[in-house]
């Protein structure tokens, strides 16, 4: 378990929290393993009828730690944010996030596996993975056109720009933008509101809304090779030494 993911159950509900917020709660390998940990063990007890990811320090997460893009040489699959990715992509019960400020990378891709998504007013969304020298990952191709449509999932995986909370909102991301005094406590009651209905219903809805995985975890394999063959590529090494080399400095 890493130090960097809080974890508390109550109520039904399992809180996750990103706690790096020196590093704008960049995601390492342990911090991935501890999530997974932490869903296999949602998954497992019925107790537990939702989980809720959030991050401390007013940030959601940076995204994937730069250093750890660098020293990343085998295939996603085998890494650990690779096993996070199929643990999201195929958790069968309901994921709630809440998010302030940043959600960078996997942050901003991994709120299209949440069933709901609540935003602070200056919460911002990037998927900057071309700047990076990148391509997207997390089925963030295939499911940004279904829920932008293509001209707004391109806008937005092509320029790599980052758009706030009211346009996350418009897109269909977030299902509403709260105030940040009230973010937290509003997501845990929608969280604890989801575990507390007949669970076999809700698992089962939910199924039917999603539909079958498959084509999911499939496209998270094909962007996973495209993927590690980018992370090799010169183009994406010298930005993450440049981001990296700019942390040193400052
Ligand atoms: N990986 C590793 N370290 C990261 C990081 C990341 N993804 N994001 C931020 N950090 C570190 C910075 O290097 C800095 O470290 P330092 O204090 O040792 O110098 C610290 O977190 C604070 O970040 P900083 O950039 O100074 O904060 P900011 O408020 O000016 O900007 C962001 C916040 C999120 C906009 C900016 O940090 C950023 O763009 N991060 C990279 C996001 C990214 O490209 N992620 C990968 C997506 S595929």
């Amino acid at each position: 378990m890493s130090e960097h993911v809080e974890k508390r159950a109550k109520d039904g509900v399992l809180s996750l929290v990103l706690a790096r917020p020196e590093k704008k709660n960049a995601l390492t390998g342990a911090m991935y393993d501890a999530l997974v940990s932490g869903f296999a063990e949602a998954s497992g007890d019925d107790g537990i009828g939702a989980i809720l990811l959030s991050g401390r320090g007013g940030v959601f997460t940076a995204g994937n730690d730069i250093g750890d893009f660098l020293r990343l040489s085998d295939g996603l699959e085998v890494s650990p944010g690779g096993r996070f990715l199929q643990a999201l992509a195929t958790f069968e019960k309901p994921i709630v996030a809440a998010v302030e400020g940043p959600a960078v990378g996997i942050g901003a891709t991994l709120c299209f596996h949440c069933d709901l998504v609540f935003a602070a007013p200056g919460a911002s969304f990037q998927m900057p993975f071309v700047n990076l020298a990148l391509v997207p990952e997390n089925a963030s191709s295939l499911l940004a056109p279904r829920r932008f449509g293509m001209a707004k999932a391109s806008e937005y995986l092509l320029l790599g720009e980052a758009f706030d909370a009211a346009e996350a909102c418009r897109l269909g991301l977030v299902n509403e933008v709260v105030d940040a005094a009230r973010l937290h406590p509003h997501a845990l009651a929608k969280a604890k509101a989801l575990a507390a209905k007949p669970r076999a219903a809700m698992l089962a809805t939910r199924k039917l809304l999603r539909g079958d995985p498959t084509e999911i975890v499939d496209r998270i394999a094909k962007e996973n090779r495209a993927f590690a063959a980018a992370l090799r590529s010169p183009e994406a090494r010298a930005f993450f030494s440049a981001f990296l080399q700019k942390s040193k400095a400052s």
